[in-house]
């Protein structure tokens, strides 16, 4: 993903320096090559040869060490890197920048840098009400900074506020999402995730094996791509994404409301949950009692939400569905493509080990409804969201219906 991305990793003294060690694990672990600068302060609260094991690069921390500045220098630094994050941005580091004071390795670099600068402050939450650093952050904002968090928290100092450094994950979503072209922008998304949990009783419940993590894994890559994206989800274990409109709900009737309530504001509706196809005809309002050795459940149909957004569609919609099967895949895919009036369906078969429910990966095959397949080899699931984005684009580009 970030595949030889430069990236410098700016470490300013605070204890979340320990979450900066995690960051930087997941920079390597995704193909970026990180330079890491600290600040004396920062060497205070983890020793420097950390970042340099994990990074395989010498740490710097003195603006006048001339073996680094030989085989580096600032200025390199500066030149090279195609993304600046700062993590944890201490109140004094924002305010230096802010002021463009340079006194340092760290605030030398970021005064003489063109690339994108992205902070991830960390303070205590009075420092973060101050006005003065509030001043700072907004002046920064408008001169094209990008920040992330602080969010609210147990804080070290002992206070419960704002100031707690946003999560190592989410920065990193955040660094990728500023290194990633915005070919979505103007573009609204609707996308469903997850199974649907039809109530048999108040404690028991039909469901599927669906995880989610399709339909996050497009949410989170189209709202990188500049889309604005709203996720519509059955009950999962993943993590809200943050910065789209999310949406829970629990039965296939309530993730009928929730469409029907949204589709017509967007452009792309992209349905990759796992809907029930039938529900209890009733639920029983109290725990059902154990007695005979067999009993029945009567079941009734939920709505097709894919087939009904297919009929009612507005002019323009793109739709896009996903089929899961376990025999005859293109030809049962086919049939729900022509049949729920889609542009594409996503078809995988649910029976193979790297693909379907619960996998990282996925195997996929893309139907058009000029009768083209694209086929797919096996690939992250994250890979497979760009892959279906990049074939919205195209039919939204195109789309005369
Ligand atoms: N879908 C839907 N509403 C339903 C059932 C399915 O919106 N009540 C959508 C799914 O989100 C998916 C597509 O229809 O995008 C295909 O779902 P799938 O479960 O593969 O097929 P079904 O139409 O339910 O047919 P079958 O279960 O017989 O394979």
């Amino acid at each position: 993903m970030l595949n030889g991305k430069k990236i410098v990793l700016g470490v300013t003294g605070g204890i979340a320096v320990y979450k900066a060690v995690e960051l930087l694990r997941l920079f390597v672990k995704s193909g970026a090559e990180v330079h890491v600068i600290m600040t004396e302060a920062a060497t205070k609260f983890v020793a420097p040869l950390t970042f340099q094991t994990l990074s395989g690069n010498p740490v710097h921390t003195d603006m006048f060490n001339l073996i680094s500045e030989q085989e580096i220098g600032h200025i390199s630094l500066a030149d090279k890197a195609d993304l600046f994050v700062i993590a944890p941005a201490t109140a004094n580091i924002i305010g230096k920048i802010a002021v463009g004071i340079a006194d340092d390795l760290l605030t030398t670099t970021v005064m003489a840098t063109k690339a994108p600068l992205l902070l991830a402050p960390a303070m205590n939450v009075n420092m973060y009400d101050n006005p003065i650093y509030q001043e700072n952050e907004a002046k920064l904002r408008k001169l094209g900074y990008y920040f992330t968090g602080p969010v609210s928290g147990y804080l070290a100092c002992g206070w419960d506020g704002k100031g707690k450094m946003m999560e190592p994950a989410e920065i990193f979503e955040e660094a990728v999402g500023v290194l990633t072209d915005k070919d979505m922008a103007g573009i609204k998304v609707l996308i469903t995730a997850g199974p649907t949990l039809e109530a048999i009783d108040p404690v028991r419940f039909i469901s599927n094996h669906s995880s989610g993590k399709m339909g996050y894994a497009l949410a989170k890559v189209a709202k990188r791509r500049g889309a604005k994206v709203t996720l519509i989800s059955g009950p999962v274990s993943l993590p809200e994404p943050s910065g789209i409109n999310f949406i829970s709900v629990k039965s296939a009737k309530d993730m009928e409301e929730a469409v029907t309530a949204c589709c017509n504001n967007n452009d792309v509706i992209i349905k990759a949950a796992a809907v029930a196809d039938y529900r209890p005809a009733s639920i029983s309002e109290n725990k059902m009692k154990k007695g005979e050795d067999k009993i029945k459940i009567d079941l009734v149909k939920t709505p097709d939400i894919l087939a009904n957004l297919g009929k009612n569609r507005k002019l323009g919609q793109v739709l896009i569905g996903f089929a899961a099967e376990t025999t005859d895949l293109i030809n049962n895919a086919r049939k729900k493509l022509e049949k729920k009036s889609l542009d594409l369906i996503v078809a995988n078969d649910v029976t193979l080990p790297e693909s379907g429910f619960n996998s990282d990966k996925n195997i996929v095959k893309l139907l058009f409804k000029d009768g083209t397949v694209e086929e797919l080899p096996s690939m992250a699931k994250e890979q497979v969201a760009y892959k279906v984005l990049d074939a919205a684009i195209k039919l939204k580009a195109h789309s005369t219906l």
